[in-house]
């Protein structure tokens, strides 16, 4: 049975797994069931990726997997304003996990283009989801201070329906400073939002979330609600 947030605005369904490992496998099948439903419905599959740490081992499963590549698009929750080849960038650590090894056609691999600079960035990567009108599947991890995809505490998280798709953030306290996230509202316009959390340092967000606080992540609020994924010691701690 699914704990339900005190949030009133995001219907969240608490999923816990004993080990990492675990963590990781139940990510990658999620993503792989949903993309065969996807591609059976729509013919496509449209997947917005995390960037972080945490997606690593997932990323790298999935190049081993048994999948329609063809059918998949994809697309960064967020992206860090450094050079295109640089090892911080999210494009980098999806590309060496898993999309440089996978047969997916360039042109459905979206990455957002930041070493062009932060506004020309913003405006290319606009058009690109003009023609998505929902995500099939959005991925998002949880940093220590609540954030996610490049929504911070304290920043504009642009969560109402005239919000724009995608934003430039400044002085993001996390490195690097300069970053383009995708608005609140462009990540809740999704069939599913799978949330992955993993580490102990993330406790203290994980608590503030289920005490209905208003972490970054709680403005993510897809119709369907959001499925988090994380470590049974993270929930150890609150009710
Ligand atoms: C980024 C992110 C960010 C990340 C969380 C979790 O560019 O840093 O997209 O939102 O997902 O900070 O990061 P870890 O997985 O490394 O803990």
């Amino acid at each position: 049975m699914p704990l339900l947030s005190s949030n009133p605005t995001q219907q969240c369904r608490w999923r816990t797994f004993n080990t990492t490992a675990e963590l990781e496998q139940a990510t990658t099948q999620a993503i792989l069931q949903t993309a065969l439903l996807a591609i059976s419905l729509r013919g496509a599959f449209h997947i917005v990726l995390a960037g972080g740490t945490t997606p690593r081992h997932v990323y790298e499963s999935l190049r081993n997997a048994d999948a329609d590549w063809a059918a998949w698009h994809i697309y960064f929750g967020d992206e860090r304003c450094l050079p295109a080849d640089h090892v911080e960038r999210n494009s980098w650590m999806a590309a060496q996990a898993w999309l440089n090894h996978v047969a997916i056609p360039r042109t459905q691999i979206h990455f957002i283009p930041t070493e062009e600079g932060a506004r020309a960035a913003a405006s290319a990567y606009t058009q690109t989801l003009a023609d998505i009108e929902l995500f099939d599947l959005v991925l998002l991890g949880l940093g220590e201070d609540g954030h996610t995809a490049s929504l911070f505490p304290g920043h504009e998280l642009a969560n109402t329906t005239d919000a724009p798709a995608v934003i430039v953030v400044e002085n993001a306290p996390k490195y690097p400073p300069q970053r383009i996230s995708l608005s609140a509202h462009r990540l809740s316009m999704a069939h599913k939002v799978i949330f992955i959390v993993s580490g102990a340092m993330k406790q203290q967000a994980v608590e503030n979330w289920r005490d209905g606080i208003a972490i970054p992540a709680a403005a993510v609020s897809p119709t369907n609600g959001v499925d988090i994924y994380l470590e049974a010691a993270l929930l150890a701690h609150t009710r």
